[in-house]
């Protein structure tokens, strides 16, 4: 399947399928020298792919893990484009998870004032997110995502084989963005209710196609997140600040935000209680996934009142929640400070 993304800097496309890789990837790489980033972790799990297709391109493994998302690895691979002598037709190349295609991605947006790249998402977090979109970034001085640019990939080639060594915990993360559609687009939810028990390739295929057409719908409206895509934030403002709070993965923090964020918008009377208790089984059922540890929660409002007026920046002591309201409707919910952190203190008690 191929979604076309059309925004007013770019125009890209999605590919997504078992036969991506060998229909697409010899034309991307023809006829210039190319810079190919992945992470530790993919490239020992995936080498044969790699030696089959990327054979004579400069090649830069990262380490493994959002703490390698910083200055220095951004440094590290400009200079070594540089070194490589690499032009301004070549072409990165982003093989990874949404670190390596954040990194990736800015690392293509500055050298040479930019140059295409192309991601090739390996988690289900960057099959169904943060491949599509062109936000890229970096965290700096502990904010993350703090310093990055827009710039659309020219083409995301989405092949599901990767999944095969996905581990528990990072289909968990995955799942964890395809609830946050599922809150505001009727065939994700769909496709959601219809996986009952384990998640095949193929069930992950339609999870991932209906994410993504979803996505690139919304990006194609609204590039630079001035309205429709703040909707993408469902779960996320609670969830940031989870994630900065806890140290928990950004998909599991989210899943724990879709959680409060729903409940508080339920009893707010701002989601219809039939929508959002389908949406509660979603996220129950994903939070089960890899143990289903839960974090010890008990300064939740505190912490997470500071930690989401602080990424906010909304200046005005209100916190500002992405919520659906009903099936394929979200709204956005504002909630004063006080108020906030005084109900995430009550529900901490239920989670
Ligand atoms: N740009 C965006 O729009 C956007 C959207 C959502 C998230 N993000 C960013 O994405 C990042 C999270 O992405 P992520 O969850 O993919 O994290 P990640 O890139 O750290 O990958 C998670 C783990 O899975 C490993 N891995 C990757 N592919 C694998 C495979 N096929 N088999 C086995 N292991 C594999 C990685 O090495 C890593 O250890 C965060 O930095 C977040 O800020 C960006
Ligand atoms: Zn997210």
């Amino acid at each position: 399947m191929v979604i076309d993304v059309k925004t007013s800097s770019a125009t890209g496309k999605i590919d997504i399928g078992e036969d991506v890789i060998a229909r697409r990837l010899p034309y991307l790489l023809q006829g210039q020298k190319n810079f190919v980033l992945t992470d530790t972790n993919v490239y020992a799990l995936h080498r044969p792919f790699f030696e089959k297709w990327m054979q004579g391109e400069e090649l830069f493994v990262l380490p493994a893990g959002e703490e390698h998302k910083n200055f220095q690895s951004l440094q590290a691979i400009l200079e070594r484009m540089a070194a490589a002598g690499l032009k301004r037709t070549s072409r990165l190349f982003a093989v990874g998870g949404g670190v390596v295609g954040d990194i990736g991605g800015l690392c293509a947006a500055l050298y040479m004032r930019g140059i295409d790249c192309v991601q090739i998402p390996t988690t289900l977090l960057a099959m169904v997110d943060s491949s599509v979109g062109g936000k890229t970034a970096i965290d700096v001085a502990g904010v993350k995502n703090i310093v990055g640019a827009f710039h659309q990939p020219i083409e995301v080639l989405i092949d599901p084989m990767f999944l095969g060594t996905l581990p528990e915990r990072e289909w968990k993360c995955g799942i964890g963005e395809v609830v946050k559609y599922a809150a505001m687009d009727r065939h994700t939810f769909d496709a959601l209710a219809a996986v009952d028990g384990n998640i095949t390739k193929d069930l992950a295929v339609g999870l991932i196609e209906n994410s993504v057409r979803y996505k690139a719908g919304v990006v194609e409206r609204d590039e630079k997140e001035t309205g429709e895509r703040k909707c993408l934030n469902v779960g996320h403002t609670t969830g940031h600040a989870i994630e900065l709070t806890y140290g928990l993965s950004h998909g599991e923090s989210v899943l724990w935000g879709m959680k409060i964020e729903t409940l508080l918008a339920i009893e707010a009377g701002v989601c219809n209680p039939a929508h959002g208790a389908r949406l509660l089984q979603f996220v129950d059922k994903a939070l089960a996934l890899d143990g289903g540890e839960k974090p010890d929660f008990s300064n939740l409002g505190a912490a997470a009142g500071k930690a989401s007026l602080d990424k906010k920046n909304t200046g005005d002591g209100n916190v500002v929640m992405s919520v659906a309201k009903d099936y394929g409707e979200w709204t956005l919910f504002t909630l004063p400070l006080p108020q906030y952190v005084q109900a995430l203190t009550e529900l901490a008690k239920k989670l």
